[in-house]
C-alpha cells in the first residue's frame, strides 16, 4: 500500500509558500501550512487562494508548537520556508532574526529528528538557504562551494541554518538538503523587497496616483528568477536518492538600474529619471554589491532550468500591478 505524500511548509503565508503549496497539491500531495499568531491577516487571502490547503498553527521558535503541528500533518516532507526575510529589517532587528531565521531552523530539524525517531527516511526537509550567505563574494559566479562572507544580520542567521543543516545530515543520517536560492521574484512578492516596489511605483505613477519613487542604491546587481520556477527545485531536491546542496539561479545578473529601465518601458516611460529619488534611508550598513550564480550542479543533478528571463519576469509583475491599482482605485 502506498502512503500519500504528505507535506508540511513553514513560512505557508509568504511568497515562496504559496507557490510551493499550489506545486504540491497538483502533485496530488497533502498539504499542511504552519501559521502563526492568534489572528494573523493573511489567513483568509491563504485560505481563499489555495483551497485545499490545511493550515496548523504554530511558530518555529515554539518546538512544542511545531512538534503539535508534525503530530497533526504526519509529513512526509518539510519544507522550512519561514524566516524573517527582508534583509534590511535585520539591522534593526538583529536579536529577533537571529532567533527566527536561525534558531527556527534548529527547533525544524530537532522537531523533523525526534518525529521520524529510528527510521529517518520517514521524513525528508529542506531549508530555505540563501545567496545572502555569500554576502561580500569571494568568488564570480558563486557556486555552492565558493566560501560564505555574509553582510547582514540576516545572512549570518541563514549561514547557521545552512551548516546546521548539513551537520543534522552528517550526524543523523537525514535526508536534509539546503537551497541556496538566488533572488526569485513573482506578482506575490512582498511590496518591501526592490522589484515589486519598484513594479507598485511604477504602475501608480503611469495612473496618475502616486509622483516619484524614493530608492537606496541603483547600482546593486541580482540575480533574479521566478518564484514559480524556484519551487520546482525545492520539491526536485527532495526527490533524490541523497540529500545535498544545491545553487538554485539564473546565471544572469542586472542592475537597479535595469530593472527601472525595463518596468517604466513596460508602460511606456522612457526618461524614469524624473522619476525616482535616492534617499540615503534606503542604503543599508554593508551592501551585497554583486549575486550571479551558477547553477550548473541543479542543472546536471536535479534537470533543473529557470523557464522565465528576467523582462519577462518584470513584465508579468509590472502587469499585474497595473491590473491591480486600476481595481484599487476603481479605473
Ligand atoms: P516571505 O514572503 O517573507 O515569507 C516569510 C514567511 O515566514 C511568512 O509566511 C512569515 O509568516 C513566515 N514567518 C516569519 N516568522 C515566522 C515564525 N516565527 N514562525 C513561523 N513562520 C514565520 O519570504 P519568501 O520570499 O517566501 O521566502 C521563503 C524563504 O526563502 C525564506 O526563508 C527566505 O529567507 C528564503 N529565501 C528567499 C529568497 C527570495 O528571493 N524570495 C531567496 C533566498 C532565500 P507571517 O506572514 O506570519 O509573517
Ligand atoms: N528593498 C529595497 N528597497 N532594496 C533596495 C532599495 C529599496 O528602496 N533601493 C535599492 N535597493 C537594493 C538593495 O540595497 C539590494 O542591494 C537590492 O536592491 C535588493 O534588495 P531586496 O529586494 O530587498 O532583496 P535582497 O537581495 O536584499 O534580499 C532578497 O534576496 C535574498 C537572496 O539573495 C530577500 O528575498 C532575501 O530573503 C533573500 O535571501
Amino acid at each position: 500500500m502506498t502512503t500519500r505524500p504528505t507535506a508540511l511548509i513553514t513560512g505557508i503565508t509568504g511568497q515562496d509558500g504559496l507557490y510551493l503549496a499550489e506545486l504540491l497539491l497538483s502533485k496530488g500531495y497533502e498539504v499542511f501550512g504552519l501559521i502563526r499568531g492568534q489572528n494573523n491577516p493573511k489567513r483568509e487571502y491563504v485560505e481563499r487562494t489555495i483551497p485545499g490547503l490545511k493550515l496548523v498553527t504554530g511558530d518555529i521558535t515554539d518546538l512544542s508548537s511545531v512538534m503539535r503541528a508534525f503530530h497533526t500533518a504526519q509529513p512526509t516532507e518539510v519544507y522550512n520556508l519561514g524566516a524573517i526575510s527582508f534583509v534590511a529589517y535585520s539591522w534593526e532587528n538583529a536579536h529577533l532574526t537571529s532567533q527566527v531565521t536561525g534558531l527556527g531552523v534548529l527547533n525544524m530539524l530537532e522537531a523533523t529528528r525526534l518525529y521520524a525517531g529510528n527510521d529517518v527516511g520517514k521524513v525528508r526537509f529542506y531549508q530555505a538557504s540563501s545567496s545572502e550567505m555569500f554576502g561580500k563574494v569571494h568568488e564570480v559566479p558563486q557556486r555552492e562551494t565558493t566560501l560564505l562572507w555574509p553582510r547582514s544580520p540576516y545572512g549570518v542567521a541563514k549561514v547557521y541554518g545552512h551548516y546546521m543543516t548539513i551537520n543534522y545530515r552528517e550526524s543523523y543520517g537525514m535526508h536534509a538538503s539546503s537551497g541556496i536560492l538566488f533572488n526569485h521574484e513573482s506578482p506575490r512578492r512582498g511590496p518591501e523587497f526592490v522589484t515589486r516596489k519598484v513594479t507598485q511605483a511604477v504602475t501608480r505613477i503611469k495612473l496618475g496616483l502616486q509622483e516619484k519613487l524614493s530608492l537606496g542604491n541603483l547600482d546593486a546587481k541580482r540575480d533574479w528568477g521566478f518564484a514559480g520556477d524556484y519551487v520546482e527545485a525545492m520539491w526536485r531536491m527532495l526527490q533524490t536518492d541523497e540529500a545535498d546542496d544545491y545553487v538554485i539561479s539564473t546565471g544572469e545578473t542586472h542592475s537597479i538600474r535595469e530593472l527601472l529601465d525595463i518596468a517604466f518601458a513596460r508602460v511606456d516611460i522612457a526618461d524614469w529619471e524624473q522619476y525616482v529619488y535616492i534617499d540615503p534611508q534606503f542604503f543599508r550598513p554593508a551592501e551585497v554589491d554583486l549575486l550571479i550564480g551558477d547553477p550548473a550542479k541543479a542543472k546536471e543533478k536535479l534537470g533543473w532550468s529557470p523557464t522565465v528571463s528576467f523582462t519577462d519576469l518584470v513584465h508579468m509583475m509590472v502587469d499585474s500591478d497595473l491590473a491591480e491599482q486600476r481595481t484599487l482605485a476603481g479605473l
